[in-house]
């Protein structure tokens, strides 16, 4: 199942037709992860201003930034080095290492990107998506719920997932760094980071508060439904 995931040149190329992909890497090391860039992101820092201020944005893309660097370091000279991003994650699965740890950081971090949009944008899934996760959970809200829910039982850092899993959607936690690939066929849709220096700037402690603002304002369904459709 999981050779049928989009990858990240597969997802990548679908940023492409929306967000330009920002080339940091001289062309003789692109074939290694070279590919592993860090995407333009597809809205304005102030457009989200309601839910997370543009100093969260900033010192959360430097952190992403250093998954993506040492993420590139650590495969030069490896086995991993030829590989994609979402190969070097299949590889190492729940290996605890450094590479697995900032691999899976930027891996999920471009993801999250992905998964937020300004509010108003994207706001309920539609279509299949929208059909099943009425079926599945009852309603969006109540799925909405579960995301919140899911988010405020973690303990420390992790992140809120819904993925596909056997054409159902389904609400999962990733503890710390951790990504769906930890378990065969899931299939990624969208992500809320939870750890805290995804929201304590804008919210301090107040988890809660940021969970409601992202999982309502924030989640953008839209690539949720590319990836329902095309995975
Ligand atoms: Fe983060």
């Amino acid at each position: 199942m999981l050779e049928k995931t989009l990858g990240l040149r597969g997802w990548s190329s679908l940023l492409k037709q929306k967000m330009p992909q920002e080339e940091t890497s001289p062309p003789e090391a692109r074939p290694v992860a070279g590919r592993l860039v860090m995407p333009k992101l597809h809205f304005h820092a102030h457009d989200i201003g309601k839910v997370l201020k543009k100093h969260t944005l900033d010192a959360h893309l430097r952190l992403h930034k250093g998954y993506v660097d040492k993420t590139r370091e650590l495969v030069q000279g490896t086995e991993y080095a030829d590989m994609t991003l979402d190969e070097v994650l299949k590889k190492l699965k729940d290996e605890k290492s450094e590479l697995n740890t900032n691999a899976s950081q930027a891996w999920s971090h471009a993801y999250y990107w992905l998964s937020i949009s300004p509010p108003g944008i994207g706001t309920a899934p539609v279509g299949p998506l929208l059909e099943a996760v009425s079926k599945t959970f009852g309603s969006v809200d109540k799925c909405r719920n579960e995301l919140i829910k899911a988010g405020q039982g973690i303990v420390g850092s992790g992140w809120i997932w819904a993925v596909k899993n056997k054409d159902k959607p389904e609400v999962i936690v990733c503890k710390d760094a951790a990504t769906p690939y930890r378990e065969e066929g899931l299939v990624p849709l969208l992500c809320i980071d939870v750890w805290e220096h995804a929201y304590y700037l804008d919210y301090t402690a107040d988890r809660d508060a940021y969970l409601d603002a992202a999982v309502k304002d924030l989640i953008n369904w839209k690539f949720a439904d590319r990836f329902w459709m095309t995975q």
